[in-house]
């Protein structure tokens, strides 16, 4: 890298761009021009262009499942004109979008109460993976966007833990509790609505239950048979992938948090994220950089993992909720046509918010033998005061630099072989709009990768298999354990 930047001083205006506030600056990248318009080509000859197209355009794009994935209506105003094209879905789009929204206006003006007709000031999301991160990471990352007075939890694990540290600060007469998922079946989601309905039954007697439940679900029956009142249902579709739906119902806990205005920004932000990519050159394009830079690294650098770097607190949560988009799209082995891939796909991502992370792990990254590539994200204010903006951005910048040109000593202790590959989002603020557009940009990422890779990035067969087993593993030690489980079912049951 030092070598490149010696030979090119304009590589940072060379490699990099802007869009909608978002400066990507990938000139610490191991490409130069050749390589870049080498990458630009693999886009054409992949067919980049028409499946963007047909992403777009709702055809059936998750081949195994035979379903769009249309998370980008979730976010097109009405007068777009892949609003207009796709009219009949987005009606219904518009009228859960109106949904939401009364439903939040009632919540914060306390028109919508517990049964007793107390305000409410605490929501509880149940739900797990899609259900859960999106809205987990955004509630976080928009906190300063706080409107009125509600408290925001979120409850995912399967082991009870989370609800049964938060009930005891709970009051059941004002609180509400959503329960969110695409399927109504997920037994995680399943088993803590259990859980949650029994403790409210038990507080406030069961015909107070329908007032304190919302649901978002394509499963209108299962909503049914818990008992979640019409006026608090919310649909989702099966065009819409559980980790891309954080801009649907699935967004309603985030709604409940900032207000349905800085919520309706978050979807503007991403929408022009949409049009930027369907609609910019490649080479001006951030989402197809990002997406052709991630394939660069992982198959012709070998990298077998991403780091995501955000150098924010409120951004603590984004590396998860990337994880899952990331992982969960990418982690495939058989082509679209089925046949098995003969190259490298998705890298293992994972992250924490720097600075936190230099005191870490940072080590392995300057002088580790794996190779890693990392996205820092930065805001340049977004710290708790402009002394703490100063702090963050130099902390960043230094960073960069050492992981990209290294250090030369005498003694091998302290040499950092630099070139490490990296980019670097940066952007003025972290509001609504900032991370709906952050959001999109690493959606369309992974869309890009799926393509040059030629794998479905919106199924996600591998995770049935698990959850089958687990299924016929219960009621424990009554079910029968396949032989190879036989041993340790049998060491376990002595132990309880
Ligand atoms: O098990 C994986 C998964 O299917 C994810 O894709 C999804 O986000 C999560 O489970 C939760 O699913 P649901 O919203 O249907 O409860």
């Amino acid at each position: 890298m030092r070598t490149l930047f010696a030979q090119d001083a304009s590589r940072f205006d060379r490699f990099s761009r802007e869009f909608g506030g978002l400066l990507l600056d990938f000139s610490r990248q191991r490409i130069d021009a050749p390589a870049l318009e080498a990458l630009c080509g693999l886009a054409d000859e992949t067919g980049l262009r028409a499946r963007i197209d047909a992403l777009f355009a709702g055809d059936p794009v998750n081949e195994s499942e035979g379903r769009a994935a249309l998370h980008t209506l979730l976010r097109a105003p009405p007068d777009s004109p892949q609003a207009r094209a796709l009219e009949p879905l987005h009606a219904e789009v518009r009228a859960v979008r109106r949904q939401c929204a009364e439903f939040v206006r009632d919540v914060h003006a306390g028109r919508r109460a517990g049964a007793g007709g107390e305000r409410l000031t605490d929501v509880v999301n149940i739900g797990i993976g899609g259900s859960d991160l999106g809205p987990v990471m955004a509630v976080a990352a928009l906190a300063p966007y706080k409107a009125g007075k509600l408290r925001c939890h979120f409850v995912s694990n399967v082991d009870g833990t989370q609800f049964a540290e938060l009930a005891p600060a709970l009051d059941p007469a004002r609180t509400l509790v959503i329960v969110c998922s695409k399927t109504f079946t997920t037994q995680e989601t399943l088993a803590n609505a259990r859980r949650v309905r029994t403790w409210l039954a038990a507080k406030l007697g069961e015909a107070a239950v329908p007032r304190h439940f919302a649901a978002v679900s394509t499963n209108a029956a299962a909503m049914d048979e818990f008992g979640v009142g019409g006026d608090a249902r919310f649909a989702m579709w099966d065009w819409v992938g559980g980790r891309y739906s954080m801009w649907s119902a699935v967004g309603l806990a985030i709604e409940l948090a900032i207000g349905t205005q800085n919520f309706e920004a978050m979807l503007s932000g991403a929408h022009a994220v949409d049009g930027h990519f369907r609609e910019s050159a490649w080479s001006d394009n951030l989402p197809v950089l990002l997406g052709l830079l991630a394939v660069w690294n992982r198959s012709a650098l070998g990298c077998v993992s991403h780091a995501v770097l955000p150098y924010s607190q409120r951004l603590a949560r984004l590396p998860a909720y990337l994880q899952q988009l990331e992982m969960e799209s990418l982690g495939k082995r058989t082509t679209r046509g089925g046949r098995p891939v003969t190259w490298e796909t998705g890298a293992v991502i994972w992250g924490e918010p720097a600075s936190n992370a230099q005191h870490s792990f940072f080590q392995l990254l300057h002088q580790g033998t794996a190779d890693v590539s990392m996205d820092f994200l930065l805001p340049l204010r977004a710290a708790a005061d402009l002394a703490a903006d100063e702090l963050v951005i130099a902390n960043c910048l230094a960073q960069i630099q050492a992981f990209s040109n290294g250090h030369e000593s005498q003694e091998p202790q302290r040499v950092h072989p630099g070139s490490r590959p990296l980019s670097l989002l940066a952007f003025h603020e972290l509001n609504p709009a900032t991370l709906g557009a952050i959001v999109a940009l690493y959606e369309h990422k992974v869309f890009v990768e799926s393509v040059l890779w030629d794998i479905n990035p919106f199924d996600q067969w591998g995770v049935e298999l698990g959850k089958k087993l687990c299924n016929a593993l219960l009621p424990l030690g009554e079910a029968a354990a396949p032989a190879e489980l036989a041993g340790l079912s049998g060491w376990i049951a002595r132990q309880r």
